[in-house]
């Protein structure tokens, strides 16, 4: 059997350990031979292969990135998408794939599953808000590096007695700024799921100022006031300190505390730093089992099927589990965090 393997969306420390995975199993084990695509569904779109053997895959366990590349290419967006991947699989010879990737990769991998293409699926994103399976790779990593910056800004911002905002990425859910803000011993947590009450945070950065604390404050990129709340500032304006203002949540939320009370603020955007370099050890296991189990799936028939961990355990479930809705913090999950942040 000839598979294709390709990585599409956002890039995510662990999918160079997938890729190994499945390759060395499936070379080993079950004799496939394999064929990468390039850069997500634009490779098979545009029939971008590249050799995909055990030697390519040296070396890459501990690589961040993809040796495939990937984009954020969507063939049902185009006209004849579909019928172009279509041919193109038949031109390489290859008779099912694995695709790697979030909600929009895995999105199109649903669909051309249900239009006959042999696919199985393996969940990607640093954000870990894909439903259908407990964790997803480069969720570990995100939130060890976002951490890392945590402790490393609680100094800083004593030294100079200011208010520190961290920016960390989360569209849609805010896992990665409730496990770095536990795990950093952050003074505030603001995600996308609970809109924020600016009065609120900054009667709180002044609650800790009174007790000779400088605050952290850590923000997901898609975190909201309530009702749109009042937040005047421009991007651009220069603030009451002078600095000139990009109009980023993280970046607005500081300038909104400055004005407030008075209190120096910075913010810092942690942004793609979160994604790139090497995965962390649970990464590393977890990728390598997704790939491991992705390539039995393949072997099996099991088609249309995505990976996922369940306790500690990797199980097959469809496709469309991990794609039907998002897995966001609950009230409960964010309520039992409150104790240090509230
Ligand atoms: O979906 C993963 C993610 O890292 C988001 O948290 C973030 O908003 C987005 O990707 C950034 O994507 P890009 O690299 O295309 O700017």
């Amino acid at each position: 059997m000839r598979v294709g393997v390709l990585t599409g969306g956002g890039d995510c420390p662990g999918l160079n350990a997938v890729i190994r995975a499945v390759v060395r199993k499936g070379v080993q084990e079950h004799g496939f031979e394999f064929v990468g695509f390039r850069d997500g569904w634009k490779g098979p779109l545009e029939g971008l292969t590249m050799p995909l053997g055990v030697k390519e895959c040296r070396g890459i366990l501990p690589r961040g990135g993809t040796i495939l590349g990937s984009s954020r290419t969507n063939p049902f967006k185009l006209e004849n998408g579909v019928e172009q991947i279509k041919e193109n699989l038949a031109a390489a010879g290859v008779d099912a794939l694995v695709a790697i990737g979030g909600e929009d990769t895995l999105g199109v991998a649903t669909k051309l599953a249900d239009l006959g293409v042999d696919v199985v699926g393996v969940p990607k994103t640093i954000d870990n808000d894909l439903s259908g399976t407990d964790f997803t790779f480069g969720f570990d990593t995100a939130v060890n590096i976002a951490t890392e910056a945590i402790d490393r800004l609680h100094t800083t911002a004593e030294s100079h007695h200011r208010v520190l905002v961290v920016e960390v990425m989360g569209r849609h859910a805010g896992w990665i700024a409730l496990h770095a803000g536990i795990a950093g011993g952050a003074s505030a947590v603001l995600i996308p799921e609970q809109p924020f009450d600016i009065e609120k945070v900054c009667a709180h950065v002044e609650t800790r100022f009174e007790s000779e604390y400088a605050p952290i404050i850590v923000v997901s990129e898609g975190a909201v006031p309530v009702d749109g709340g009042d937040m005047t500032l421009v991007s651009g304006e220069k603030d009451a300190f002078g600095h000139v203002r990009l109009g980023g949540i993280g970046d607005r939320l500081a300038s909104e505390i400055e004005q407030r009370t008075g209190k120096e603020a910075r913010a810092v955007v942690l942004g793609h730093v979160q994604r790139g370099g090497t995965p962390t050890a649970f990464d590393r296991w977890l990728a390598t089992r997704f790939g491991l189990q992705a390539v039995d799936a393949v072997a099996d028939g099991e088609f249309g099927t995505m990976m996922a961990l369940r306790g500690t355990k990797i199980v097959r479930v469809p496709l469309s589990e991990g794609t039907a809705e998002l897995k966001v913090v609950s009230p409960e999950e964010y309520a039992e965090a409150q104790v240090f942040f509230g």
